[in-house]
């Protein structure tokens, strides 16, 4: 198949794209390289790509809606997997505007190129953030979604209904990911494996949010490669929504959570990390932060009954192929 991988340079981007080109796809990668983290490692993650045979690269924002029709006419692509956002709970607390641009205003260029040049199958990468404050554990893609506490889960939850949208105006096959919290090689500078390794080698306090009393499902990004390949595989039809679903859609159309299933409490997540560093970390504990949710726990029976997905990669394992990439990247 030939497929465009959006946000190619990303941290979940560069590892889709090497699993695709690994099973012989033709992968168009795009991604506007902006600056919201280290441009630098955004390059890194390209340069692991571009020898890889079946790779071609274009910089290219989402946005701009006229490029995308460009691609779209000049490539005819088989399936998107669409991962290009601004992501990041807390930026969007001082930053809202990128969201609009690159999630929404991005998306609407997305779907619309779909739409004039068809494909066999969207899979968009939303957020378990989408599930709020809820409080039902584990999560599952029935729950109610409509209070957003952050505007990033706002933009993705938005997105999941746009999205809907087209695959109902136009036939459009699509597949929602909820991701739960992604960690691993080549991970963001913004998230918690990155900031909390950088201050424990630096002999600085890492900030204890919630005074540790939260619960992610972090997610190995090898667990979640292989639930987006099998899931970009196994479009959606119409005919599985025959209108008497309690959501009444008639599109070829699905959400699935796609997660760990087993969440951590984030003091053991940090001391897991300090095993696998070898260093212990000066904890300064603080109250929740705005925005952020107490628990994450993804039910992932739909993925599996479709795909078998079965993560099976434990915090120990995946911390310690962190920490080997973080010194090597970093030569420490
Ligand atoms: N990493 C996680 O834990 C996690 C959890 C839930 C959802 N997600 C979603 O998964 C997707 C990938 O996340 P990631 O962790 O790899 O993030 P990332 O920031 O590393 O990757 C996103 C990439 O998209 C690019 N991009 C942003 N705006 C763009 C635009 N307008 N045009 C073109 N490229 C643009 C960025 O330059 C970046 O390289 C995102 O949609 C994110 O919201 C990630």
């Amino acid at each position: 198949m030939k497929i465009l991988v959006t946000g190619a340079a990303g941290f979940i981007g560069l590892h889709l794209c090497r699993a695709l080109l690994a099973r012989g796809d033709e992968v168009v990668g795009i991604d506007n390289l902006n600056d919201y983290y280290d441009v630098a490692l955004k390059q890194a993650r390209l340069d692991q790509l571009h020898p890889l045979r079946g790779f071609r690269f274009q910089r290219l924002d989402v946005a701009d809606a006229n490029q995308m029709l460009a691609l779209f006419a000049a490539e005819h692509f088989d399936a998107v997997v669409h991962l290009a956002a601004q992501a990041g709970v807390r930026y969007s607390l001082q930053n809202p505007h990128s969201y609009t641009q690159a999630n929404l205003v991005g998306m609407t260029s997305l779907l619309e190129a779909c739409r004039h040049h068809p494909l066999k199958h969207l899979v968009f990468a939303s957020s378990s953030s989408v599930y709020g404050r809820n409080a039902k554990v584990p999560f599952k893609e029935t729950d109610p979604v409509d209070h957003p506490v952050s505007f990033y889960a706002a933009t993705k939850r938005a997105n999941e209904l746009m999205a809907h949208s087209y695959a109902h105006l136009y036939g459009l096959p699509t597949t929602v990911l909820r991701f739960f919290t992604v960690y691993g090689p080549w991970g963001r500078p913004d998230m918690a494996p990155w900031i909390f390794s950088k201050a424990i080698l630096a002999g600085e306090p890492i900030q204890v949010f919630n005074h540790g009393n939260l619960l992610r499902d972090f997610t190995y990004v090898d667990d979640i490669v292989g639930g987006v390949l099998g899931t970009l595989d196994a479009p959606p039809t119409a005919e599985e929504s025959d209108g008497t679903r309690a959501d009444m859609s008639f599109a070829p159309y699905r959400i699935m959570n796609i997660g760990n299933h087993q969440p951590v409490r984030l003091t053991d997540f940090i001391s897991t990390l300090e095993t696998a560093l070898g260093v212990p970390a000066i904890k300064q504990y603080l109250p929740m932060q705005a925005g952020d949710v107490p628990a994450t726990c993804a039910d992932t029976t739909a993925l599996t009954q479709l795909t078998g997905f079965s993560p099976s990669t434990p915090l120990a394992l995946g911390l310690e192929q962190w920490v080997k990439w973080y010194r090597h990247y970093h030569q420490l």
